[in-house]
């Protein structure tokens, strides 16, 4: 993905965060940051299945980018914590902090949600966002600069039902968000949300606890937006000029322009 010569200069030699990065948008974002800026990058990568990391940035240093990768589980406060204190020197001072790890966990009304899986979505996909912004935002109001980029979704604007929980997760999120950008505003740290309708990835897999068929079904009947199309929107908001800040993008396949969906009468994003 080429953005052109200011978007590549406006990213040359920054750091990049992106937790989730061992599957779909996380890693499409990993690809697309290191072609937009020509290889001239560092990139740190985050997941709980270290392995995959391993091989992505593997990919991704023959493209130039300098890649640290390290298994980690957002869920986990201690966890987040050893992340940092082992990070290697010339991977401290993060620039962007993209923070896509996420999960949706079953279709269950309420009344019949397992609570593990409650605790597991609000665990990962909002203390472990407050967490990791927390610790980054810090450095970033000390150097005066930096972006944050949260994944949160459509879901987090219109619930639907079978996603109570997981909705409400992508809420709190877009109402964290908002928080920051105005406690932040007139500094250069930039605070983008980057919101996808249905995007084809191993999100309804892990939703249907590795039900392939049941996952392949979210899908059929329309073609749902890529991993690079959420990516490339990512990309783009950060690498602006400093004076710019893409704070809101709201991202749907063409079938869709809501929580519901045209071709039927629910959704799974
Ligand atoms: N797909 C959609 O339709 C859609 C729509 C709107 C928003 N989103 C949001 O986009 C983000 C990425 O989702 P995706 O579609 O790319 O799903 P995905 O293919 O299932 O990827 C999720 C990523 O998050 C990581 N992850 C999950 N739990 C984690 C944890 N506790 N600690 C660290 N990493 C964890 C996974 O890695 P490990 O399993 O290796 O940890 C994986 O890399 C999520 O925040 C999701 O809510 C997705």
């Amino acid at each position: 993905m080429s953005l052109g010569r200011d978007a590549q200069a406006n990213l040359a030699g920054k750091t990049v965060l992106i937790t989730g990065a061992s599957a779909g948008i996380g890693e499409a974002i990993a690809h697309a940051f290191a072609d937009a800026a020509g290889g001239d990058i560092r990139l740190v990568l985050a997941a709980r299945r270290a392995g995959r990391l391993e091989e992505l940035g593997r990919q991704l240093a023959r493209s130039g980018a300098k890649v640290h990768v390290a298994g980690l589980d957002v869920s986990d406060n201690v966890a987040i914590d050893g992340f940092f204190a082992a990070l290697p020197s010339e991977f401290r001072d993060i620039d962007v902090l993209v923070n896509n790890a996420g999960t949706a966990l079953g279709v269950e009304h309420a009344g019949s949600i397992r609570d593990d899986d409650v605790q597991s979505m609000f665990a990962t996909n909002v203390l472990g966002l407050i967490k990791m912004t927390q610790t980054v935002v810090r450095g970033m109001k000390q150097r005066n600069r930096g972006d944050i980029v949260q994944l949160g979704s459509i879901a987090g604007i219109e619930s639907y039902p079978g996603g109570s929980v997981y909705c409400a997760t992508k809420a709190a999120v877009r109402s964290f968000t908002q928080a920051v950008r105005k406690e932040l505003i007139g500094t250069r740290i930039r605070v983008m949300e980057v919101d996808p309708g249905a995007v084809e990835t191993e999100f309804s897999l892990v939703r249907f606890g590795g039900d392939a068929a049941r996952a392949r079904k979210v899908y059929e009947g329309f073609e749902p937006l890529s991993a690079r199309d959420v990516a490339e929107v990512v990309v783009f908001g950060c690498s602006r000029r400093p004076n710019v800040v893409v704070a809101e993008s709201l991202v749907f396949p063409s079938a869709q322009a809501g929580s519901y969906h045209r071709h039927r009468n629910t959704t799974s994003d």
